[in-house]
């Protein structure tokens, strides 16, 4: 009887195999080439939102194309605004064309294309197009793939200190302070729609200012976080989609148990009717319970005491730091986080508790105090396009949380989207 029992299985599994086949191993020269816009953060009085091209492709031949429309190549419309030919299967270009600057206020809630489209043309042809993408609905679209996960399983975008924003329309020269604070060049609505799911959110508390909240970014405060607030419940209201909001780090402001007590105590109210109480069995619930509450705010708190006293909050985020300077540096740490993850999930993660690959280099004092390393734009703008790239070849299977610094200047929302649909068919 065991003996059948495990000849089925086997039979099983060779079958399932089989059928995987064909969406693990993409035969499909379309579907295995990667080709993606970015907007780069760096900002001269030449250039703002320079766009770049990001591609792998195995399968280009000698004459190939990449060109960049505005407009929908499929449409007469379209207008060639750059062209070259690659001369590697992998690469990265920057086309010294800026792109136009998009308001929150023009974005929508449907997945959309703005404006930018890149495609790979052999004689003349049309093989594959991208477009610079929004992604408002990725998560709730799949909600049957996802619905039985539980936030530790998901590949989730995220970004870095959401709320050390600013939207500059045209360039501003940074002072020093600037350039070493502001983390985003979207809201945090935008930051949204372009796909974020996890908030990295440092408050500093401002007890004779009229606003007494603010996002901070170290002690530099940088927007009420009465806007902030206000932009995740305007998500929340047009959209399916489950966020994280992760209070992590107090820099100011917050010497007494008392004034946490008044944070949550703000948090709470001005998220009346969006919060999801701590569950049972907190971070061990699944998507799909979630969902099933109408309740798709997480509020996580990195103090203790605090999740102790109240049961709507839960535990925080662990963020994982490299603390590094360096792109090979930062690669050593995520390397490590990636693969003591991939470990640990033989063993039973009895609290499911979601991790954060904080995946940006960290300047020191010195740093900034002789602006050494040119600002976090330029020290984005540096490691970008290499985490989409190891989280696309390498880590892939153990992502979990990854938080970014200028996340347009990363192709990580569409490599995580990708990546849950593979990891889903068993990829
Ligand atoms: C362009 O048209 C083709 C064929 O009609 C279609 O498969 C493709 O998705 C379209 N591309 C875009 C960017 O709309
Ligand atoms: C390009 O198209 C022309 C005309 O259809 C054809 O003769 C030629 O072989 C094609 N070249 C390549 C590289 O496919
Ligand atoms: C980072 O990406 C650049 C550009 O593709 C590449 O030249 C460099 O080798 C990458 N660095 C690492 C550590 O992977």
């Amino acid at each position: 009887m065991l003996c059948v029992n495990v000849l089925f299985f086997i039979f099983l599994i060779r079958f399932s195999k089989g059928e995987l086949e064909d969406i693990c191993h993409e035969n499909n020269e379309i579907e295995s080439s990667d080709l993606s816009i970015l907007i780069s953060p760096l900002m001269s009085s030449e250039m703002i939102r320079e766009i770049s091209i990001y591609w792998k492709n195995s399968h280009l031949k000698n004459g190939d194309v990449f060109k960049l429309y505005k407009g929908d190549p499929n449409t007469t419309e379209a207008q060639v605004i750059y062209t070259f030919k690659p001369d590697a299967i992998h690469g990265y270009k920057k086309t010294g064309m800026s792109s136009d600057f998009i308001s929150t206020s023009q974005l929508s809630f449907r997945d959309e294309c703005l404006k930018y489209y890149v495609s790979w043309v052999r004689n003349d042809t049309i093989k594959k197009t991208s477009c610079l993408s929004t992604h408002p609905n990725w998560m709730a679209k799949r909600k049957k793939t996802l619905g039985h996960l539980k936030m530790r399983e998901v590949f989730i975008p995220g970004t870095h200190d959401s709320a050390a924003y600013n939207k500059f329309q045209n360039f501003r020269t940074e002072l020093i302070i600037d350039k070493y604070t502001i983390t985003q060049d979207e809201d945090v609505l935008a930051q949204l729609i372009y796909g974020a799911r996890y908030l990295d959110i440092r408050v500093g508390r401002y007890p004779n200012s009229d606003e007494i909240f603010w996002g901070n970014h170290g002690p530099i405060r940088i927007v009420p976080l009465r806007d902030v607030i206000r932009d995740v419940k305007l998500f929340l209201d047009n959209t399916n989609e489950i966020v994280i909001f992760d209070i992590q780090e107090f820099p100011v402001g917050f010497k007494s148990l008392a004034a946490h007590y008044q944070l949550t105590d703000y948090l709470l109210e001005q998220f009346d009717g969006y919060y999801l109480d701590r569950p049972v069995n907190v971070w061990g619930t699944s998507l799909e319970d979630i969902w099933s509450t109408g309740k798709r705010l997480i509020i996580s708190y990195d103090y203790s005491n605090i999740v102790a006293s109240r049961s709507s909050v839960w535990p925080q985020v662990e963020q994982q730091w490299g603390n590094v300077r360096t792109v090979n540096a930062l690669y050593r740490h995520l390397n490590k986080i990636e693969t003591q993850a991939a470990d640990e999930s033989y063993h039973f993660n009895r609290l499911s508790q979601p991790r954060a690959a904080m995946a940006q280099l960290t300047p020191t004092t010195m740093d900034v105090i002789f602006n050494r390393l040119g600002g976090l734009r330029k020290m984005a703008e540096n490691v970008d396009i290499n985490i989409t790239e190891w989280y696309s070849d390498e880590w892939q299977h153990t992502a979990n949380i990854v938080a970014v610094d200028f996340i347009k200047a990363t192709g990580i929302v569409e490599t995580a989207i990708k990546w849950n649909d593979k990891r889903a068919s068993g990829c």
